[in-house]
């Protein structure tokens, strides 16, 4: 079995940690505190193609594999998970779904902008009254013979007031169930489109999260992403992807805390000796290291499913699972090894720590994983080991 990165795969993660040590990290502190939305940063982000990283060139995109993205989302999210969310919404969510789903003429027309980060995009599923049960839309988007008139409310939406695509999920045929729920491209700039203040959230504070709301909003038929009635699955199936971005943010989140926990416990002494001489901090570490890397195979693992073409759905729900609960775990193990001055801003475990506990919340919960994985096994698919999945 080969574990060995491609030369191309090591140059884009080295060239990611690059970018957050030295143009995210500066700052990020302020940001976090103040809310403020990292406007140079994603330009930064759009310049040096990290926007549309698995986009064809055909589009503007870096025509590069998942494998390659997972590598950049963790050491940007090692620093700056609010830039880092907007990558993979905007990567995954967004891009991954028009190019796979949408006409040639949606992805000349939008595609091309969004995977330059000329424009960013949104997508717009989760609602009051529908999270987890994401058949429930609620917003409706109701057939008028050249276009669908659009209403409805949707809530926590990543990249709600910077993007100017909004992916949006809504019910067309309330008798068919998640068989008449559609996708719509809904440009932001329509007349009834409204953006909600931003919310003031435990961890990655300086995205930009808005409710969004939709009224008497004009999309023309030609903006429905797919046949109609198809929307459910492309949700599920564009989730099932986002899921491994997400998976990577958690893996960056328990990365970059293990790596400042490391480096204080050699600095830090206590009882005349660095820290991590004691057995109690050393033990920490050793714990983190090895979730961390469990969890970094199964990120990376789930990415290799999706570029060979296999079923991944479950896979990434493993990862985002595992990497999730990880980076919750030892975010907290971090602030313990930093004692006080992990309590304190200055030293960002704490930051990582509120951080990490939206990768168990957004993208499906971790009881969602759950559900994708268990329905899974009880179809007797077991838990897809990958040697079988390569003969399936
Ligand atoms: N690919 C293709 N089709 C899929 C699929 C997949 N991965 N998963 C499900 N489907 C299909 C099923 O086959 C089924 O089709 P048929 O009826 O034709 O057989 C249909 O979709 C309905 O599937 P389920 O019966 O499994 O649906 P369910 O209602 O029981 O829901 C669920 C299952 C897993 C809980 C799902 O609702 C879900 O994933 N919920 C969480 C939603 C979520 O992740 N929201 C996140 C919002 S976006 C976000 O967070 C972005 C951000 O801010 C960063």
């Amino acid at each position: 079995m080969e574990f060995k990165l491609t030369e191309e795969q090591l140059a884009v993660k080295e060239a990611a940690r690059e970018f957050a040590q030295k143009e995210l990290l500066p700052g990020v502190i302020e940001r976090d505190s103040k809310m403020i939305f990292p406007t140079d940063q994603v330009r930064m982000m759009a310049e040096l193609g990290f926007l549309g990283m698995m986009v064809s060139p055909d589009y503007g995109g870096g025509g590069m594999d998942t494998l390659s993205y997972v590598l950049a989302m963790e050491e940007i999210s090692k620093v700056d998970n609010s830039c880092s969310v907007l990558m993979s919404v905007n990567n995954s969510l967004v891009c991954w779904g028009l190019e796979e789903y949408g006409t040639e003429s949606q992805k000349l027309k939008y595609l091309t902008k969004l995977a330059t980060g000329e424009w960013i995009g949104c997508f717009c599923l989760s609602e009051p009254e529908a999270g987890s049960d994401a058949t429930s839309q609620r917003t409706t988007a109701v057939d008028k013979g050249d276009h669908y008139l659009l209403n409805g409310t949707k809530n926590w939406i990543t990249n709600g007031g910077c993007s100017r695509i909004h992916i949006v999920i809504a019910q067309t045929d309330p008798e068919l169930g998640h068989k008449g729920i559609n996708a719509f491209i809904v440009d932001a700039e329509s007349d009834g489109v409204s953006i909600g203040a931003k919310e003031d959230k435990l961890g990655i504070r300086s995205s930009d999260t808005h409710t969004i709301m939709y009224s008497d909003v004009k999309v023309p038929k030609e903006n429905r992403i797919g046949e109609d009635g198809f929307g459910f699955k492309f949700a599920m199936r564009v989730l099932a992807g986002g899921r491994i971005g997400i998976a990577a943010q958690a893996l960056g989140i328990g990365a970059g805390a293990y790596e400042l926990s490391l480096a204080y416990s050699k600095e830090r002494e206590a009882f005349g000796v660095p820290i991590h001489k004691h057995q109690a901090i050393a033990f920490k570490l050793a714990d983190m290291a090895t979730d961390i890397e469990a969890a970094r195979l199964l990120v990376y693992r789930s990415a290799w499913f999706k570029d060979q073409g296999m079923d991944y759905a479950t896979a990434s729900s493993m990862a985002k699972l595992y990497a999730s609960q990880a980076a919750m775990k030892h975010t907290v193990e971090a602030v313990q090894i930093h004692g006080g001055y992990g309590f304190v801003k200055e030293y960002h475990v704490e930051r990582l720590m509120r951080d990490a506990k939206i990768t168990q919340i957004y993208e499906g919960t971790s009881e969602v994983q759950k559900i994708v994985i268990s329905r899974d096994i009880l179809k007797g698919n077991l838990y897809q080991p990958m040697v079988a999945a390569q003969h399936n």
